[in-house]
Protein backbone atom coordinates (compact mmCIF):
# COMPACT_ATOMS: atom_id res chain seq x y z
CA UNK A 1 0.00 0.00 0.00
CA UNK A 2 1.16 3.51 -0.95
CA UNK A 3 0.82 5.95 1.66
CA UNK A 4 2.09 8.97 -0.15
CA UNK A 5 1.40 10.34 -3.70
CA UNK A 6 2.85 13.03 -5.20
CA UNK A 7 1.31 14.67 -8.26
CA UNK A 8 3.84 16.03 -9.86
CA UNK A 9 2.61 19.71 -11.65
CA UNK A 10 4.02 21.56 -14.37
CA UNK A 11 1.09 24.25 -15.36
CA UNK A 12 0.77 26.65 -13.27
CA UNK A 13 -0.91 29.18 -15.29
CA UNK A 14 -4.28 27.86 -15.07
CA UNK A 15 -7.16 26.41 -12.20
CA UNK A 16 -6.30 22.55 -11.92
CA UNK A 17 -8.65 20.08 -13.61
CA UNK A 18 -10.86 18.13 -11.42
CA UNK A 19 -8.68 15.15 -10.84
CA UNK A 20 -6.02 17.19 -8.72
CA UNK A 21 -8.77 18.51 -6.33
CA UNK A 22 -9.86 14.70 -5.71
CA UNK A 23 -6.29 13.60 -4.69
CA UNK A 24 -5.63 16.70 -2.91
CA UNK A 25 -8.82 16.22 -0.83
CA UNK A 26 -8.03 12.55 -0.37
CA UNK A 27 -4.53 13.42 1.04
CA UNK A 28 -2.20 13.28 -1.83
CA UNK A 29 0.50 15.97 -2.13
CA UNK A 30 0.94 18.08 -5.08
CA UNK A 31 4.35 18.37 -6.19
CA UNK A 32 6.52 21.03 -7.76
CA UNK A 33 9.68 20.07 -8.30
CA UNK A 34 10.96 24.02 -8.95
CA UNK A 35 8.99 26.07 -6.92
CA UNK A 36 6.87 28.60 -8.93
CA UNK A 37 7.30 30.99 -5.76
CA UNK A 38 10.03 32.87 -6.86
CA UNK A 39 12.28 35.17 -3.92
CA UNK A 40 14.53 37.71 -5.17
CA UNK A 41 18.82 36.37 -4.40
CA UNK A 42 19.13 38.63 -1.61
CA UNK A 43 15.83 37.67 0.08
CA UNK A 44 17.10 34.05 0.31
CA UNK A 45 20.67 34.55 1.58
CA UNK A 46 18.84 36.87 3.99
CA UNK A 47 17.06 33.90 5.26
CA UNK A 48 19.38 31.55 5.50
CA UNK A 49 21.53 33.75 7.44
CA UNK A 50 19.39 33.71 10.23
CA UNK A 51 20.32 32.23 13.58
CA UNK A 52 17.09 31.91 15.95
CA UNK A 53 18.92 31.54 19.66
CA UNK A 54 16.32 29.06 20.18
CA UNK A 55 13.71 30.22 21.31
CA UNK A 56 11.55 27.31 22.96
CA UNK A 57 8.10 29.42 23.66
CA UNK A 58 8.02 29.98 19.74
CA UNK A 59 8.15 26.92 17.38
CA UNK A 60 8.83 29.63 14.13
CA UNK A 61 9.00 32.73 12.34
CA UNK A 62 5.30 33.76 11.86
CA UNK A 63 3.74 36.81 9.69
CA UNK A 64 0.34 37.63 10.76
CA UNK A 65 -1.53 38.26 7.68
CA UNK A 66 -4.38 40.29 9.09
CA UNK A 67 -2.47 42.13 11.58
CA UNK A 68 1.10 42.83 9.23
CA UNK A 69 3.04 41.52 11.85
CA UNK A 70 5.90 39.43 12.65
CA UNK A 71 6.79 37.41 15.79
CA UNK A 72 9.34 34.74 16.64
CA UNK A 73 11.94 36.78 16.03
CA UNK A 74 15.00 37.38 18.43
CA UNK A 75 15.76 40.52 19.64
CA UNK A 76 17.57 42.43 17.80
CA UNK A 77 16.56 40.60 14.55
CA UNK A 78 15.54 42.63 11.38
CA UNK A 79 12.12 42.43 11.90
CA UNK A 80 10.69 45.27 9.06
CA UNK A 81 12.69 43.49 6.50
CA UNK A 82 11.21 39.77 7.86
CA UNK A 83 7.72 41.31 7.59
CA UNK A 84 8.43 42.42 3.95
CA UNK A 85 9.98 39.02 2.96
CA UNK A 86 7.55 36.77 4.69
CA UNK A 87 4.23 39.23 3.31
CA UNK A 88 5.41 39.24 -0.01
CA UNK A 89 5.42 34.98 -0.01
CA UNK A 90 1.97 35.55 1.53
CA UNK A 91 0.49 37.38 -1.17
CA UNK A 92 2.34 35.11 -3.81
CA UNK A 93 0.65 31.96 -2.89
CA UNK A 94 -1.98 33.64 -2.10
CA UNK A 95 -1.72 34.94 -6.15
CA UNK A 96 -1.00 31.40 -7.09
CA UNK A 97 -3.44 29.74 -5.37
CA UNK A 98 -6.24 31.74 -6.44
CA UNK A 99 -5.87 30.90 -9.62
CA UNK A 100 -4.59 27.31 -9.40
CA UNK A 101 -7.32 26.11 -6.80
CA UNK A 102 -9.61 29.35 -7.65
CA UNK A 103 -12.61 26.83 -6.16
CA UNK A 104 -11.38 27.50 -2.71
CA UNK A 105 -10.71 31.03 -2.74
CA UNK A 106 -14.17 31.99 -2.71
CA UNK A 107 -13.97 32.44 1.00
CA UNK A 108 -10.76 31.12 2.31
CA UNK A 109 -8.77 32.70 4.87
CA UNK A 110 -5.01 33.51 4.44
CA UNK A 111 -3.72 32.50 7.44
CA UNK A 112 -0.31 32.88 9.14
CA UNK A 113 2.93 32.35 6.83
CA UNK A 114 6.00 30.77 8.60
CA UNK A 115 9.84 30.55 8.24
CA UNK A 116 11.47 27.88 9.88
CA UNK A 117 15.10 28.26 10.33
CA UNK A 118 15.54 25.95 12.89
CA UNK A 119 17.33 22.33 11.89
CA UNK A 120 14.45 19.75 12.35
CA UNK A 121 16.32 16.29 13.53
CA UNK A 122 16.64 16.66 17.33
CA UNK A 123 14.96 19.31 18.37
CA UNK A 124 13.88 19.72 21.63
CA UNK A 125 10.46 20.20 21.52
CA UNK A 126 7.64 19.22 24.47
CA UNK A 127 5.76 15.98 22.81
CA UNK A 128 2.73 17.52 21.51
CA UNK A 129 4.68 20.11 20.15
CA UNK A 130 7.51 18.03 18.52
CA UNK A 131 7.11 17.90 14.44
CA UNK A 132 9.09 14.47 14.44
CA UNK A 133 5.79 12.68 15.60
CA UNK A 134 3.13 11.80 12.44
CA UNK A 135 0.07 13.69 13.11
CA UNK A 136 -2.67 15.92 11.50
CA UNK A 137 -2.67 19.00 12.30
CA UNK A 138 -5.09 21.12 14.43
CA UNK A 139 -5.23 24.76 15.64
CA UNK A 140 -5.93 25.11 19.04
CA UNK A 141 -5.75 28.60 19.07
CA UNK A 142 -7.18 29.01 15.97
CA UNK A 143 -9.99 26.99 16.03
CA UNK A 144 -11.65 26.24 12.12
CA UNK A 145 -15.15 25.22 13.00
CA UNK A 146 -14.84 22.63 10.78
CA UNK A 147 -12.75 24.06 8.18
CA UNK A 148 -9.79 22.62 6.12
CA UNK A 149 -6.28 23.33 7.18
CA UNK A 150 -4.50 23.53 3.59
CA UNK A 151 -0.45 24.27 3.27
CA UNK A 152 1.81 25.67 0.82
CA UNK A 153 5.65 24.81 1.49
CA UNK A 154 8.81 25.83 -0.38
CA UNK A 155 12.12 24.15 1.02
CA UNK A 156 14.55 27.40 0.90
CA UNK A 157 17.91 24.72 1.69
CA UNK A 158 20.16 25.37 -1.05
CA UNK A 159 21.83 21.65 -0.43
CA UNK A 160 19.46 19.41 1.66
CA UNK A 161 16.13 17.93 0.99
CA UNK A 162 13.19 17.93 3.82
CA UNK A 163 12.18 15.06 4.57
CA UNK A 164 8.99 14.15 5.55
CA UNK A 165 7.34 10.76 7.19
CA UNK A 166 3.58 10.13 6.17
CA UNK A 167 1.30 7.53 7.13
CA UNK A 168 -2.57 7.07 6.42
CA UNK A 169 -5.28 9.94 5.87
CA UNK A 170 -7.76 11.06 7.94
CA UNK A 171 -10.62 8.66 7.19
CA UNK A 172 -8.29 5.54 7.64
CA UNK A 173 -6.96 6.31 11.37
CA UNK A 174 -10.22 7.72 12.52
CA UNK A 175 -12.09 4.91 12.14
CA UNK A 176 -9.37 2.84 13.83
CA UNK A 177 -8.85 5.11 16.72
CA UNK A 178 -11.28 8.06 17.11
CA UNK A 179 -13.45 5.30 20.00
CA UNK A 180 -10.82 3.83 20.88
CA UNK A 181 -9.35 7.02 21.91
CA UNK A 182 -12.36 8.99 22.90
CA UNK A 183 -12.55 11.53 20.21
CA UNK A 184 -16.13 10.18 19.46
CA UNK A 185 -16.74 10.32 23.18
CA UNK A 186 -15.42 13.70 23.76
CA UNK A 187 -16.90 15.47 20.68
CA UNK A 188 -20.38 14.29 21.48
CA UNK A 189 -20.36 15.61 25.48
CA UNK A 190 -19.15 19.03 23.79
CA UNK A 191 -21.79 19.05 20.86
CA UNK A 192 -24.42 18.21 23.46
CA UNK A 193 -26.85 20.37 25.22
CA UNK A 194 -24.86 20.87 28.36
CA UNK A 195 -21.63 21.63 25.80
CA UNK A 196 -23.46 24.21 23.73
CA UNK A 197 -24.63 26.31 27.09
CA UNK A 198 -20.87 26.06 28.23
CA UNK A 199 -20.00 27.46 25.23
CA UNK A 200 -22.24 30.01 24.86
CA UNK A 201 -20.76 31.35 28.41
CA UNK A 202 -17.53 31.00 27.75
CA UNK A 203 -18.05 32.94 24.55
CA UNK A 204 -19.88 36.02 26.54
CA UNK A 205 -16.72 35.56 29.42
CA UNK A 206 -13.89 36.15 26.71
CA UNK A 207 -12.98 32.42 27.76
CA UNK A 208 -11.31 31.45 24.38
CA UNK A 209 -10.61 27.73 25.44
CA UNK A 210 -13.86 27.06 26.21
CA UNK A 211 -15.46 27.93 23.37
CA UNK A 212 -13.79 25.71 20.51
CA UNK A 213 -16.36 23.99 18.63
CA UNK A 214 -16.85 20.18 19.63
CA UNK A 215 -15.23 19.39 15.73
CA UNK A 216 -11.95 21.79 16.72
CA UNK A 217 -11.72 20.07 21.00
CA UNK A 218 -11.73 16.62 18.58
CA UNK A 219 -9.46 17.77 16.11
CA UNK A 220 -6.72 18.66 19.04
CA UNK A 221 -7.85 15.59 20.91
CA UNK A 222 -6.97 13.36 18.30
CA UNK A 223 -3.34 15.63 17.27
CA UNK A 224 -2.35 14.75 20.90
CA UNK A 225 -3.31 11.24 21.26
CA UNK A 226 -1.73 10.40 17.49
CA UNK A 227 1.70 12.06 19.02
CA UNK A 228 1.16 9.88 22.15
CA UNK A 229 0.35 6.37 20.93
CA UNK A 230 4.00 4.62 20.77
CA UNK A 231 2.34 1.71 18.72
CA UNK A 232 1.05 3.97 16.03
CA UNK A 233 4.24 5.96 15.82
CA UNK A 234 5.97 2.55 15.55
CA UNK A 235 3.78 0.47 13.35
CA UNK A 236 1.99 2.50 10.96
CA UNK A 237 2.36 1.97 7.83
CA UNK A 238 5.28 5.18 6.55
CA UNK A 239 6.24 6.36 3.55
CA UNK A 240 9.35 8.55 3.23
CA UNK A 241 9.87 11.39 1.30
CA UNK A 242 12.46 13.62 0.25
CA UNK A 243 11.38 17.31 -1.17
CA UNK A 244 14.77 18.60 -3.21
CA UNK A 245 16.16 21.77 -2.42
CA UNK A 246 13.82 24.46 -3.94
CA UNK A 247 11.34 22.60 -4.21
CA UNK A 248 7.44 23.23 -3.27
CA UNK A 249 4.46 21.28 -1.93
CA UNK A 250 0.72 22.08 -1.02
CA UNK A 251 -1.32 19.54 1.15
CA UNK A 252 -4.33 19.22 3.62
CA UNK A 253 -1.93 18.72 6.51
CA UNK A 254 -5.51 18.20 8.31
CA UNK A 255 -5.77 15.17 6.53
CA UNK A 256 -2.84 13.40 5.67
CA UNK A 257 -0.19 12.17 8.75
CA UNK A 258 2.50 13.47 8.58
CA UNK A 259 6.16 14.21 10.80
CA UNK A 260 8.91 16.14 9.64
CA UNK A 261 12.45 14.46 10.36
CA UNK A 262 14.49 16.41 8.73
CA UNK A 263 15.62 19.62 7.40
CA UNK A 264 16.25 23.36 7.59
CA UNK A 265 14.68 26.55 6.34
CA UNK A 266 11.74 26.10 5.38
CA UNK A 267 8.70 28.64 4.06
CA UNK A 268 4.98 27.76 4.52
CA UNK A 269 1.82 29.42 4.18
CA UNK A 270 -1.49 28.44 5.42
CA UNK A 271 -4.81 28.99 3.86
CA UNK A 272 -8.22 28.07 5.86
CA UNK A 273 -10.73 26.28 3.23
CA UNK A 274 -14.27 26.38 3.79
CA UNK A 275 -15.04 22.44 4.04
CA UNK A 276 -18.32 23.27 1.36
CA UNK A 277 -15.67 24.90 -1.32
CA UNK A 278 -14.47 21.18 -1.79
CA UNK A 279 -14.89 19.43 -4.65
CA UNK A 280 -16.01 16.17 -2.16
CA UNK A 281 -17.21 18.06 1.03
CA UNK A 282 -18.07 14.37 2.43
CA UNK A 283 -14.15 13.83 2.63
CA UNK A 284 -13.09 16.42 5.32
CA UNK A 285 -12.66 15.42 8.43
CA UNK A 286 -15.32 17.27 10.21
CA UNK A 287 -18.11 15.22 8.14
CA UNK A 288 -16.46 12.29 9.04
CA UNK A 289 -16.39 12.90 12.68
CA UNK A 290 -20.04 13.54 12.33
CA UNK A 291 -20.73 10.23 11.00
CA UNK A 292 -18.81 9.10 14.05
CA UNK A 293 -20.55 11.00 16.18
CA UNK A 294 -24.25 10.81 15.10
CA UNK A 295 -24.69 14.72 15.69
CA UNK A 296 -23.52 18.09 14.06
CA UNK A 297 -20.12 18.82 15.35
CA UNK A 298 -19.43 22.57 14.57
CA UNK A 299 -21.40 26.40 15.76
CA UNK A 300 -22.42 26.84 12.48
CA UNK A 301 -26.42 27.59 12.07
FE1 LIG B 1 1.96 19.31 11.09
Amino acid sequence: MIVVKLVPIADTSRELGGEFYGRLEAGDVLYFERSPIELPREDTEFLLSQRQAGSSYYKNIAYRPAEDRVTGLDPGGDGERMRRILKSYCDQTAGLLSKLLARYSNGWRVDFTSFRPFEEAGRALALHARNDLLHVDAFPTRPTDGDRILRFFTNLNPARPRVWMTAEAFPELAGRYAEEGGIVRLARQRAGPAGRVTAKFARALGLRQFTASPYDAAMHRFHNFLKENTEFQEKAKKARTEFPPGSSWIVFTDMLSHAVLSGQFALEQTFIIPYRAQQRPELAPVKILEKLAGRPLTWRE
